[in-house]
């Protein structure tokens, strides 16, 4: 069954956030309108550019061969190596001739419904604050590096591009619906730290893991976290680690599969189900799993980050 909330809501307006939703609680800087978009990109010195540019080569070392090829092909298509931290505009203009969408400057933060507003309308809203050499490594916050380069290049793939635009208008109906947290399990599951089949092995789509390179080696080739079928349901029922290495990661096997799974779906029969909490640990294995791996979890047992376990 196809979902039929769109006549329910105009997503060319802002939502209004339904009573008794719990909304972060962020304080919108003074010199930003209702949409909290910031009049323009921020200014980057030579000095920010030499770290997006670090950055950038750090990764090139690692993804060739383990990022999909539509992240690849994302990444030439708009050029994002061609030295600096890119210019939201010109990204903007080469992205919407592909397929529809632009880059946004946004703060560090912005509340749950204007993000999704964004999404809703292919816009996808981006840091502009980039880190320094101090937090070159580990930030935990998403920055100019995460946003740009591990988003952006994936929504040159049509199919993601309409996933991640029915995402923002699910991220709606989520809210009135108090599931916020189960639809933002499955953002972190794909989107973020997404698997993907291809070539006859694995290969990462998720952002979170792209833009790092602790992450990208650990994610395909520990033996530590377990790696399973993505089952939509199950995903939305399971915790997950924001600050540390995931101990489960989800596969899809091609974008039009993970359409087929959300947008094809009707979340409703999941909405009226699901109980308040997550049901399953980041770690669990369960009964009704596809695995494809089966963790040892050595390296959160071991203590995980702030020990000095490997990340094996
Ligand atoms: N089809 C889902 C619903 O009925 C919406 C959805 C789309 C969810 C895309 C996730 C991603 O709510
Ligand atoms: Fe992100």
């Amino acid at each position: 069954m196809t979902n039929d909330f769109t006549s329910e809501f105009d997503f060319s307006a802002l939502p209004v956030v339904p009573e008794g939703t719990f909304a972060a609680p962020l304080k919108r800087p003074v010199h930003l309108g209702e949409d909290w978009l910031e009049p323009k990109q921020r200014e980057y010195d030579s000095g920010d550019d030499a770290i997006w540019d670090a950055l950038f080569a750090r990764q090139m070392e690692i993804l060739p061969g383990r990022a999909c090829s539509a992240f690849l092909a994302g990444l030439e298509a708009l050029d994002l190596g061609r030295g600096g931290v890119p210019e939201f505009a010109t990204l903007s203009e080469e992205l919407n001739r592909l397929t529809g969408w632009s880059v946004v400057p946004v703060p560090m933060l912005i509340p749950d419904h204007v993000f999704f507003w964004h999404l809703a309308n292919r816009r996808f809203p981006a840091g502009n604050f980039i880190r320094t050499k101090e937090t070159f490594d580990y930030i935990q916050e998403p920055d100019v590096f995460h946003d740009v380069f591990g988003h952006v290049p994936l929504l040159t793939d049509p199919t993601f591009a309409d996933y991640m635009q029915a995402y923002g208008r699910a991220g709606w109906k989520a809210m009135q619906r108090n599931r916020l947290k189960a639809l933002g399990a499955l953002y972190w599951y794909t989107v973020e730290f997404g698997l993907i089949r291809e070539a006859g092995g694995l290969r990462i789509c998720g952002a979170g893991i792209l833009s790092g390179p602790r992450e990208a080696v650990f994610s395909l080739e520990a033996q530590s976290p377990n790696r399973l079928m993505l089952s939509v349901d199950r995903a939305m029922r399971t915790d997950y680690v924001i600050d540390d290495l995931q101990p489960t990661y989800f596969v899809i096997e091609s974008f039009e599969d993970l359409y087929r799974q959300t947008v094809e779906r009707d979340f409703n029969e999941i909405y009226n189900t699901l109980p308040p909490g997550f049901t399953y640990a980041n770690a669990a294995v369960i009964d009704t799993d596809h695995v494809l791996h089966r963790g040892t979890q050595e390296y959160h047992l071991r203590g995980g980050r702030g020990s000095d376990a490997p990340p094996v």
